[in-house]
Protein backbone atom coordinates (compact mmCIF):
# COMPACT_ATOMS: atom_id res chain seq x y z
CA UNK A 1 0.00 0.00 0.00
CA UNK A 2 2.70 2.35 1.49
CA UNK A 3 6.34 1.47 0.25
CA UNK A 4 8.87 3.75 1.86
CA UNK A 5 12.30 2.52 0.29
CA UNK A 6 15.69 4.34 1.25
CA UNK A 7 14.01 7.52 2.21
CA UNK A 8 16.48 10.51 3.92
CA UNK A 9 15.74 13.91 4.65
CA UNK A 10 18.37 16.03 4.81
CA UNK A 11 18.15 19.90 6.05
CA UNK A 12 20.73 22.33 6.16
CA UNK A 13 21.65 23.33 9.69
CA UNK A 14 24.21 25.80 10.50
CA UNK A 15 27.09 25.52 7.91
CA UNK A 16 26.32 22.02 7.57
CA UNK A 17 23.35 19.13 6.98
CA UNK A 18 21.62 17.49 9.51
CA UNK A 19 19.80 14.05 8.27
CA UNK A 20 15.67 14.53 9.80
CA UNK A 21 15.29 11.46 8.61
CA UNK A 22 17.86 8.40 7.65
CA UNK A 23 17.80 5.82 5.30
CA UNK A 24 14.37 4.93 6.42
CA UNK A 25 12.45 1.39 4.69
CA UNK A 26 8.98 0.63 5.62
CA UNK A 27 6.43 -1.39 4.30
CA UNK A 28 2.39 -0.29 5.05
CA UNK A 29 -0.04 -2.77 4.66
CA UNK A 30 -3.55 -1.83 3.20
CA UNK A 31 -6.30 -1.79 5.48
CA UNK A 32 -4.11 -1.67 8.80
CA UNK A 33 -3.21 0.42 11.78
CA UNK A 34 0.46 1.36 11.29
CA UNK A 35 2.14 3.13 14.00
CA UNK A 36 5.50 5.24 14.13
CA UNK A 37 6.66 6.07 17.60
CA UNK A 38 9.85 7.50 18.84
CA UNK A 39 10.72 10.54 21.44
CA UNK A 40 10.51 14.13 20.26
CA UNK A 41 12.69 15.35 17.66
CA UNK A 42 12.93 11.62 16.37
CA UNK A 43 12.20 12.76 12.83
CA UNK A 44 8.44 11.31 12.89
CA UNK A 45 6.27 14.44 11.42
CA UNK A 46 9.56 14.74 9.10
CA UNK A 47 8.86 10.70 7.46
CA UNK A 48 5.22 11.36 7.64
CA UNK A 49 5.11 14.90 5.78
CA UNK A 50 7.37 12.99 2.95
CA UNK A 51 4.30 10.30 2.68
CA UNK A 52 2.49 13.28 1.24
CA UNK A 53 5.39 14.78 -0.28
CA UNK A 54 4.64 17.92 2.00
CA UNK A 55 8.44 17.16 2.36
CA UNK A 56 10.27 15.98 -1.07
CA UNK A 57 12.57 13.06 0.37
CA UNK A 58 16.65 14.15 -0.35
CA UNK A 59 16.92 10.48 -1.03
CA UNK A 60 14.40 7.51 -1.75
CA UNK A 61 11.08 7.05 -2.99
CA UNK A 62 7.24 6.66 -1.81
CA UNK A 63 4.97 4.13 -3.23
CA UNK A 64 1.48 5.08 -3.03
CA UNK A 65 -0.78 2.26 -4.61
CA UNK A 66 2.16 1.52 -6.77
CA UNK A 67 2.89 5.19 -8.03
CA UNK A 68 6.10 6.51 -7.24
CA UNK A 69 5.03 10.01 -5.94
CA UNK A 70 8.65 11.22 -5.97
CA UNK A 71 8.27 11.62 -10.06
CA UNK A 72 4.67 13.12 -10.01
CA UNK A 73 4.48 16.37 -11.96
CA UNK A 74 2.89 18.93 -9.70
CA UNK A 75 -0.82 18.33 -10.92
CA UNK A 76 -0.37 14.58 -10.51
CA UNK A 77 0.75 14.61 -6.83
CA UNK A 78 -2.41 17.65 -6.03
CA UNK A 79 -4.59 14.43 -7.66
CA UNK A 80 -2.59 12.09 -5.32
CA UNK A 81 -3.00 14.18 -2.35
CA UNK A 82 -6.92 14.01 -2.54
CA UNK A 83 -6.18 10.30 -1.33
CA UNK A 84 -4.08 11.24 1.56
CA UNK A 85 -6.00 12.82 4.75
CA UNK A 86 -4.48 14.07 7.54
CA UNK A 87 -5.01 15.29 11.06
CA UNK A 88 -3.10 17.10 13.21
CA UNK A 89 -2.42 17.70 16.91
CA UNK A 90 -3.65 21.46 16.95
CA UNK A 91 -6.29 20.37 14.59
CA UNK A 92 -6.18 23.36 11.98
CA UNK A 93 -9.58 24.57 11.84
CA UNK A 94 -10.79 27.80 10.48
CA UNK A 95 -11.77 29.67 12.97
CA UNK A 96 -14.18 31.49 10.85
CA UNK A 97 -16.28 28.26 9.58
CA UNK A 98 -18.88 26.34 11.01
CA UNK A 99 -18.09 22.54 11.90
CA UNK A 100 -20.15 21.78 8.88
CA UNK A 101 -18.18 24.64 6.70
CA UNK A 102 -14.99 22.98 7.98
CA UNK A 103 -15.35 19.70 6.93
CA UNK A 104 -17.27 21.11 3.25
CA UNK A 105 -14.14 23.17 2.65
CA UNK A 106 -12.00 20.49 0.79
CA UNK A 107 -15.20 19.24 -1.09
CA UNK A 108 -15.32 23.06 -2.18
CA UNK A 109 -11.93 23.02 -2.92
CA UNK A 110 -12.69 20.17 -5.27
CA UNK A 111 -15.39 21.71 -6.92
CA UNK A 112 -18.49 19.97 -5.80
CA UNK A 113 -22.14 21.80 -5.88
CA UNK A 114 -23.66 22.61 -2.18
CA UNK A 115 -26.24 19.26 -2.77
CA UNK A 116 -22.95 16.76 -3.54
CA UNK A 117 -21.79 18.36 -0.34
CA UNK A 118 -24.05 17.97 1.52
CA UNK A 119 -24.46 14.36 0.69
CA UNK A 120 -21.12 13.44 1.97
CA UNK A 121 -20.68 16.44 4.68
CA UNK A 122 -24.43 14.90 6.53
CA UNK A 123 -23.54 11.14 6.89
CA UNK A 124 -19.68 12.37 7.94
CA UNK A 125 -21.11 14.34 10.63
CA UNK A 126 -23.00 11.06 11.77
CA UNK A 127 -20.23 9.03 11.61
CA UNK A 128 -18.17 11.64 14.31
CA UNK A 129 -20.47 12.14 16.30
CA UNK A 130 -21.19 15.84 15.46
CA UNK A 131 -24.74 16.20 13.62
CA UNK A 132 -26.31 18.17 16.72
CA UNK A 133 -23.25 20.50 16.52
CA UNK A 134 -22.61 21.16 13.29
CA UNK A 135 -23.56 24.77 13.33
CA UNK A 136 -21.13 25.62 16.19
CA UNK A 137 -17.69 27.45 15.85
CA UNK A 138 -14.55 26.22 16.80
CA UNK A 139 -14.42 28.33 19.71
CA UNK A 140 -17.78 26.89 20.87
CA UNK A 141 -16.54 22.90 20.93
CA UNK A 142 -14.16 21.09 23.72
CA UNK A 143 -10.78 19.56 22.18
CA UNK A 144 -12.11 16.11 20.98
CA UNK A 145 -14.83 17.50 19.11
CA UNK A 146 -12.52 19.54 17.31
CA UNK A 147 -10.27 16.90 16.43
CA UNK A 148 -13.76 14.83 15.32
CA UNK A 149 -14.05 17.79 12.54
CA UNK A 150 -10.60 17.43 11.77
CA UNK A 151 -10.98 13.25 11.47
CA UNK A 152 -14.46 14.15 9.14
CA UNK A 153 -12.81 16.47 6.89
CA UNK A 154 -9.34 14.26 6.56
CA UNK A 155 -12.51 11.68 4.86
CA UNK A 156 -14.21 14.25 3.07
CA UNK A 157 -12.23 13.33 0.02
CA UNK A 158 -12.61 9.59 0.42
CA UNK A 159 -8.72 9.12 0.86
CA UNK A 160 -7.59 5.52 1.10
CA UNK A 161 -4.83 6.70 3.67
CA UNK A 162 -5.03 8.45 6.73
CA UNK A 163 -1.91 10.08 8.53
CA UNK A 164 -2.40 11.23 12.03
CA UNK A 165 0.62 13.29 13.57
CA UNK A 166 0.30 13.41 17.24
CA UNK A 167 -3.27 13.81 17.17
CA UNK A 168 -3.97 12.59 20.45
CA UNK A 169 -1.18 14.31 21.98
CA UNK A 170 -3.68 17.63 23.26
CA UNK A 171 -6.22 15.70 24.71
CA UNK A 172 -6.87 14.49 28.27
CA UNK A 173 -6.74 10.50 28.26
CA UNK A 174 -10.22 9.74 28.23
CA UNK A 175 -11.11 12.25 25.43
CA UNK A 176 -7.51 10.50 23.10
CA UNK A 177 -9.77 7.18 24.30
CA UNK A 178 -12.73 8.26 22.85
CA UNK A 179 -11.01 9.67 19.41
CA UNK A 180 -8.61 6.56 19.06
CA UNK A 181 -11.87 4.02 19.15
CA UNK A 182 -13.45 6.84 16.56
CA UNK A 183 -10.54 5.83 14.50
CA UNK A 184 -10.50 2.22 15.13
CA UNK A 185 -14.47 2.53 14.14
CA UNK A 186 -12.87 4.21 10.87
CA UNK A 187 -10.17 1.52 10.30
CA UNK A 188 -12.41 -1.23 10.63
CA UNK A 189 -15.56 0.13 8.80
CA UNK A 190 -13.90 1.60 5.98
CA UNK A 191 -11.29 -0.69 5.37
CA UNK A 192 -9.21 2.74 5.79
CA UNK A 193 -5.48 1.97 5.99
CA UNK A 194 -4.28 4.88 9.08
CA UNK A 195 -0.47 5.84 9.57
CA UNK A 196 -0.37 7.16 12.97
CA UNK A 197 2.23 9.15 14.25
CA UNK A 198 3.06 9.29 18.36
CA UNK A 199 5.34 9.57 21.41
CA UNK A 200 3.35 7.54 23.76
CA UNK A 201 3.25 3.80 23.27
CA UNK A 202 0.12 3.37 25.50
CA UNK A 203 -1.81 4.99 22.03
CA UNK A 204 0.67 2.07 20.21
CA UNK A 205 -1.09 -0.29 22.11
CA UNK A 206 -4.57 0.91 22.38
CA UNK A 207 -4.86 1.04 18.44
CA UNK A 208 -2.23 0.08 15.88
CA UNK A 209 -1.41 -3.67 14.40
CA UNK A 210 2.38 -3.02 14.28
CA UNK A 211 4.55 -0.82 14.78
CA UNK A 212 8.05 1.03 13.71
CA UNK A 213 10.14 2.91 16.30
CA UNK A 214 12.15 5.76 15.68
CA UNK A 215 15.45 7.52 17.47
CA UNK A 216 17.75 9.68 15.58
CA UNK A 217 15.43 10.01 12.33
CA UNK A 218 16.19 6.27 11.82
CA UNK A 219 13.34 2.98 12.49
CA UNK A 220 15.54 1.01 14.86
CA UNK A 221 12.72 -1.75 15.29
CA UNK A 222 9.31 -2.81 14.10
CA UNK A 223 6.93 -5.74 14.34
CA UNK A 224 3.83 -6.56 15.52
CA UNK A 225 2.87 -4.49 18.22
CA UNK A 226 2.18 -7.94 20.87
CA UNK A 227 5.58 -8.78 19.89
CA UNK A 228 7.18 -5.17 20.84
CA UNK A 229 4.99 -4.89 23.42
CA UNK A 230 5.99 -9.06 24.85
CA UNK A 231 10.22 -8.20 24.21
CA UNK A 232 11.00 -5.09 23.56
CA UNK A 233 14.68 -5.48 21.63
CA UNK A 234 15.98 -1.76 21.73
CA UNK A 235 16.86 0.28 24.84
CA UNK A 236 14.86 3.25 23.73
CA UNK A 237 11.70 1.14 23.42
CA UNK A 238 11.70 -0.77 26.50
CA UNK A 239 12.55 3.51 27.52
CA UNK A 240 8.87 3.81 25.55
CA UNK A 241 7.25 0.66 27.41
CA UNK A 242 8.71 2.19 30.71
CA UNK A 243 6.68 5.30 30.13
CA UNK A 244 2.89 3.43 30.22
CA UNK A 245 4.03 2.15 33.36
CA UNK A 246 5.72 5.13 34.94
CA UNK A 247 3.02 7.43 33.93
CA UNK A 248 0.53 5.28 35.80
CA UNK A 249 2.26 5.62 39.04
CA UNK A 250 1.03 8.39 41.30
CA UNK A 251 4.14 11.14 41.30
CA UNK A 252 5.18 10.49 45.00
CA UNK A 253 5.47 6.72 44.43
CA UNK A 254 7.78 7.46 41.15
CA UNK A 255 9.89 9.95 42.88
CA UNK A 256 10.80 7.43 45.29
CA UNK A 257 11.24 4.76 43.45
CA UNK A 258 13.53 6.74 41.47
CA UNK A 259 15.62 7.68 44.25
CA UNK A 260 16.00 3.61 45.66
CA UNK A 261 17.01 2.50 42.10
CA UNK A 262 19.79 5.63 41.95
CA UNK A 263 21.50 4.34 44.73
CA UNK A 264 21.42 0.74 43.58
CA UNK A 265 24.77 -0.42 42.02
CA UNK A 266 25.08 -2.34 38.63
CA UNK A 267 25.28 -6.11 39.91
CA UNK A 268 24.51 -6.03 43.55
CA UNK A 269 22.00 -7.51 45.57
CA UNK A 270 20.09 -4.22 46.32
CA UNK A 271 17.01 -2.78 44.63
CA UNK A 272 15.97 -3.82 41.49
CA UNK A 273 13.19 -3.24 38.70
CA UNK A 274 11.38 -5.06 36.67
CA UNK A 275 8.45 -5.50 34.28
CA UNK A 276 7.52 -9.44 34.12
CA UNK A 277 5.38 -9.70 30.49
CA UNK A 278 2.78 -12.68 30.03
CA UNK A 279 0.85 -13.86 27.05
CA UNK A 280 -1.74 -16.54 26.94
CA UNK A 281 -1.95 -19.28 29.61
CA UNK A 282 1.14 -17.24 31.68
CA UNK A 283 -1.75 -14.76 32.67
CA UNK A 284 -3.16 -17.23 35.33
CA UNK A 285 -0.23 -19.23 36.37
CA UNK A 286 1.49 -18.57 39.73
CA UNK A 287 5.11 -18.57 38.38
CA UNK A 288 5.95 -15.43 40.65
CA UNK A 289 5.10 -16.61 44.07
CA UNK A 290 6.70 -19.54 43.04
CA UNK A 291 9.90 -17.63 42.75
CA UNK A 292 9.71 -15.52 45.82
CA UNK A 293 9.54 -18.66 47.51
CA UNK A 294 12.14 -20.43 45.99
CA UNK A 295 14.68 -17.64 45.90
CA UNK A 296 13.87 -15.66 49.09
CA UNK A 297 13.05 -12.39 47.40
CA UNK A 298 10.90 -9.68 48.56
CA UNK A 299 8.53 -8.62 45.87
CA UNK A 300 6.89 -5.32 45.60
CA UNK A 301 4.23 -4.87 43.39
CA UNK A 302 3.66 -1.29 41.59
CA UNK A 303 1.78 -1.44 38.89
CA UNK A 304 -0.02 -4.36 37.06
CA UNK A 305 -2.76 -4.99 34.13
CA UNK A 306 -4.02 -6.95 31.68
CA UNK A 307 -5.04 -6.04 28.65
CA UNK A 308 -6.14 -7.72 25.26
CA UNK A 309 -3.50 -6.73 22.54
CA UNK A 310 -4.91 -7.97 18.93
CA UNK A 311 -7.56 -10.21 20.60
CA UNK A 312 -4.66 -11.90 22.74
CA UNK A 313 -4.56 -11.63 26.76
CA UNK A 314 -1.42 -9.71 27.97
CA UNK A 315 -0.51 -9.08 31.28
CA UNK A 316 2.51 -6.54 32.52
CA UNK A 317 3.83 -6.30 36.09
CA UNK A 318 6.25 -3.91 37.34
CA UNK A 319 7.90 -5.27 40.62
CA UNK A 320 10.28 -3.63 42.60
CA UNK A 321 12.52 -6.65 43.66
CA UNK A 322 14.90 -7.22 46.78
CA UNK A 323 17.34 -10.05 47.33
CA UNK A 324 21.02 -10.88 46.98
CA UNK A 325 22.18 -11.03 43.58
CA UNK A 326 22.78 -14.51 43.20
CA UNK A 327 18.83 -15.56 43.88
CA UNK A 328 17.68 -12.32 41.75
CA UNK A 329 19.71 -13.52 38.99
CA UNK A 330 18.38 -17.12 39.44
CA UNK A 331 14.64 -15.93 40.04
CA UNK A 332 14.79 -13.86 36.52
CA UNK A 333 16.20 -17.20 35.10
CA UNK A 334 13.77 -19.08 36.70
CA UNK A 335 10.88 -16.97 35.45
CA UNK A 336 12.58 -16.65 31.97
CA UNK A 337 12.08 -20.59 31.93
CA UNK A 338 8.19 -20.26 32.98
CA UNK A 339 7.62 -18.03 29.69
CA UNK A 340 7.78 -14.88 31.20
CA UNK A 341 9.33 -11.80 29.52
CA UNK A 342 11.75 -10.22 32.07
CA UNK A 343 12.60 -7.06 31.45
CA UNK A 344 15.28 -5.23 33.92
CA UNK A 345 13.78 -1.20 34.32
CA UNK A 346 16.28 0.20 36.20
CA UNK A 347 17.89 2.47 34.28
CA UNK A 348 14.73 3.62 31.20
CA UNK A 349 12.16 4.61 34.65
N1 LIG B 1 12.68 22.25 7.95
C1 LIG B 1 13.66 21.87 8.80
N2 LIG B 1 14.89 22.40 8.76
C2 LIG B 1 15.85 22.00 9.60
N3 LIG B 1 15.70 21.02 10.52
C3 LIG B 1 14.50 20.44 10.61
C4 LIG B 1 13.41 20.81 9.76
N4 LIG B 1 12.33 20.05 10.07
C5 LIG B 1 12.73 19.25 11.09
N5 LIG B 1 14.02 19.47 11.41
C6 LIG B 1 14.79 18.76 12.44
O1 LIG B 1 14.64 17.38 12.24
C7 LIG B 1 14.56 16.70 13.47
C8 LIG B 1 13.30 15.86 13.53
O2 LIG B 1 12.18 16.69 13.66
P1 LIG B 1 10.68 16.13 13.63
O3 LIG B 1 10.48 15.32 12.42
O4 LIG B 1 9.77 17.29 13.85
O5 LIG B 1 10.67 15.17 14.91
P2 LIG B 1 9.44 14.55 15.73
O6 LIG B 1 8.19 14.76 14.94
O7 LIG B 1 9.80 13.10 15.89
O8 LIG B 1 9.41 15.25 17.04
C9 LIG B 1 14.63 17.75 14.57
O9 LIG B 1 15.94 17.79 15.05
C10 LIG B 1 14.25 19.01 13.84
O10 LIG B 1 14.85 20.12 14.43
MG1 LIG C 1 6.43 15.69 15.45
Amino acid sequence: MIEIQGVTQRFPNGSGTVDAVRNVDLSIRKGEVFGIIGRSGAGKSTLVRTINLLNRPTEGKIILDGKDMTTLSADDLRDARRHIGMIFQHFNLLSSRTVYDNIALPLELAGLSKAEIAKKVEPLLELVGLTALKDRYPAQISGGQKQRVGIARALANDPKVLLSDEATSALDPETTRSILELLRKINKELGLTIVLITHQMEVIKVICDRVAVMEAGEVIEQGEVLDVFREPKHEVTRALIGDVIAHELPKGVLERLRARLANTEAGSGTDHLFRFAFTGSGVDQPHLSEAVRRFDLDFNILHGQIDEIQGQAFGSLAILANGTAENITNAMNYLRAQGVVVEELNHVI
